[in-house]
């Protein structure tokens, strides 16, 4: 793979196509002294020549756990799994760490780091002797993070999840990571539990190791990584302490072993027919709002063109079959019970809604896989002509204060469309007044502001939030009302913002909006006590202003110099901020996005 096509190794008649691409490291017949040089380090730790130069592949373990991750420590645990599998199929086992990533630690935002851990990770891959990688996914980012670098680089992949962590109970009810601190946060503010009572609420969710067991984020990102093909059928799903994560450690060991042998890369699996298959996956699980960000971004860095607007177009119209929190009530260890992803996917397929010939990482198609996978437990995947919402998908709005947003229509609750939509059997409009913030910081020190007067009819708003103004985008637009309207029993208002939401949140909030505040977006214009008009039947959001008004405006902001935000913290803040782009493109490293399966134009002999 890494000459010229039709050339034979020196010495051989072996096609130089099948030499891997570590023995441009260990065994360089152009360069003995190099061969050398980088062999004798190697062996430091006691792998000796022979081994390095047997012509068995050498396998990177991308390890993106950590005492700073604990959400995918327990990789650290299953890598000796993973490299028992590698050892029994012929390779050489090599492990690293990825820049870790730990959403629920890492200041001011985790979302700063995906596209970090993704430079590093891809130059990593490009820059050492690994013919193929093990991608340890898990916690939100760390997912589309080491899925973007194998993309870029394009050596043979397979991801493998940490798992979610056994679910979690609360006197007897089911405690979901996440979706449990909105809920215990409303109570804390109404007084109903102390700071203990808050803190041992929450903790209740978090049971043991492993990822957030609702359908947030992770385990989101970590089911659309199989539902694109790369991973083993039915990994996602398995929490992270059963036995079974462990024999599935064994069996990606060996599998990517096999798969370097076949030559079979990310760019033959993460098809655009995989992409589509992803989003209508991930609207029957009722995933998070994340995910179109991510999958934009891994999009982009395989050159597959996905703009927001397929989101709709493919995924509204399909039902929310899977009832987990946030949507529904179940959690990660009843999916796994109820079969998982494949259970899913094979739903769909009765319906003509997947594409069955896109190729996964163990060499058959996804068709092939799920085809005879049945549903375990019908109220936890809910077959295809039962399901839990009909039309659950994402619906994609624009307007004068935004290019587009997105609004998740599973978690829209019976409260909030008796409240806001004049025939809540139907998506219709509504009008309110705006209730402006400028970042999470300023809507912390007002929300509960008598002044504010906030009604239960009145929309927030959160700008100065997105991947430029809060470096990274902050998940922020869920924004719970003032405590004098929660004890009216007001829930939830309509949130709209350029920042992102947790995907435990079970707001159904107009968010991603694009360009956000700080990139010149119109969100910058709009005042508290303005009008605006969100009309979801024709998929608009718009402040009720002139366009006179809006220029003059415009104009004002312009002298003033720009909408402004807070000066960058640290290296990194800068360095993205000046090449970043927007959350409806993916939010990616702009000048990134031309480097594309570098590994194959590496040019060495
Ligand atoms: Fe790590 Fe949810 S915080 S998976
Ligand atoms: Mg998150």
């Amino acid at each position: 793979q890494d000459s010229k096509p039709g050339t034979t190794l020196p010495g051989t008649n072996q096609p130089a196509k099948a030499r891997l691409r570590s023995r441009a490291w260990f065994d360089n017949p152009h360069s003995p002294d190099m061969t050398a040089l980088y062999i004798e380090r190697y062996m430091n730790f006691g792998l000796s020549i022979s081994e390095l130069q047997s012509d068995r592949p050498i396998i990177g373990i991308a390890q993106t756990g950590s005492d700073l991750s604990p959400c995918n420590r327990h990789h650290l645990v299953l890598a000796e799994r993973l490299r028992e599998g590698i050892r029994e199929a012929g390779g050489i086992a090599i492990e690293f760490p990825v820049h870790p990533i730990q959403e629920t630690g890492k200041r001011p935002t985790a979302g700063l780091d995906r596209n970090l851990a993704y430079l590093g990770l891809t130059e990593v891959l490009y820059g050492y002797p690994i013919d193929g990688v093990v991608l340890t996914i898990g916690c939100d980012k760390t997912t589309p993070a080491c899925l973007m670098a194998a993309a870029t680089v394009n050596i043979p992949s397979i991801a493998f999840s940490v798992g979610p962590m056994l679910n979690g109970w609360f006197r007897g009810q089911r405690t979901g990571s996440g979706t449990i601190v909105w809920r215990a946060r409303e109570m804390l503010a109404t007084g109903e539990i102390d700071e203990a009572g808050f803190i041992k609420l929450v903790a209740s969710s978090a049971p043991s190791t492993g990822y957030c067991n609702t359908m947030g984020t992770a385990t989101t990102m970590n089911s659309l990584a199989e539902a694109l093909g790369m991973q083993l059928p039915g990994a996602a799903a398995i929490p992270a302490p059963y036995r079974d994560r462990q024999e599935c450690a064994f069996h990606t060991g060996r599998r990517i072993v096999e798969m370097v042998r076949e030559d079979l890369k990310p760019s033959q699996i993460m098809t655009r027919a995989a992409f589509e298959n992803a989003i209508r996956v991930n609207t029957a699980i009722g995933g998070s709002t994340n995910a179109p960000i991510h999958l934009a971004a891994l999009a982009r860095h395989l050159g597959i063109d996905l703009p927001i607007e397929t989101w709709q177009r493919l995924g509204m119209d399909i039902p929310l079959l899977v009832n987990l929190q946030p949507a529904g009530e179940y959690l990660g260890e009843d999916f796994y019970r109820a079969g998982g992803v494949p259970a899913v996917i094979s739903q769909l397929m009765t319906q003509g809604l997947i594409a069955e010939d896109a190729m996964t990482v163990n060499g058959r198609t996804i068709g092939d896989n799920c085809r005879t996978v049945r549903i375990e437990d019908e109220e936890v995947i809910r077959p295809f002509d039962r399901p839990l919402r009909t039309r659950a998908g994402f619906l994609v709005l624009t307007g004068n204060m935004f290019r587009s947003a997105i609004m998740k229509t599973s978690v829209i609750s019976p409260e909030f469309r008796e409240r806001y939509l004049s025939n809540p059997a139907d998506l219709d409009a509504f009008e309110g007044r705006a209730i402006v913030f400028d970042g999470p910081e300023d809507y912390h020190a007002r929300i509960d502001d008598p002044a504010l007067d906030v009604g239960d009819h009145d929309v927030l708003v959160m700008r100065g939030a997105g991947p430029i103004g809060y470096p990274g985008a902050a998940e922020v637009v869920n924004m719970r009302p003032p405590v004098y309207l929660i004890e009216k029993g007001v829930h939830a208002l309509a949130c709209i913002g350029d920042g992102r939401q947790s995907g435990t949140s079970g707001s159904p909030s107009i968010l991603n909006a694009s360009p956000e505040a700080a990139a010149g977006g119109a969100l910058a214009l709009v005042r508290t006590g303005d009008r605006i008009r969100v009309d979801l039947g024709k998929g608009r959001v718009d402040m009720l202003l002139t366009d006179e008004e809006i220029s003059a405006r415009r104009a004002a902001l312009d002298a003033a110099g720009g909408y402004s935000y807070p000066a960058s913290q640290t290296p990194w803040q800068e360095l993205q901020r000046s090449v970043v782009g927007q959350l409806d493109t993916g939010a990616v490293l702009e000048p990134a996005v031309a480097y594309q399966r570098i590994a194959q134009t590496m040019g060495i002999p």
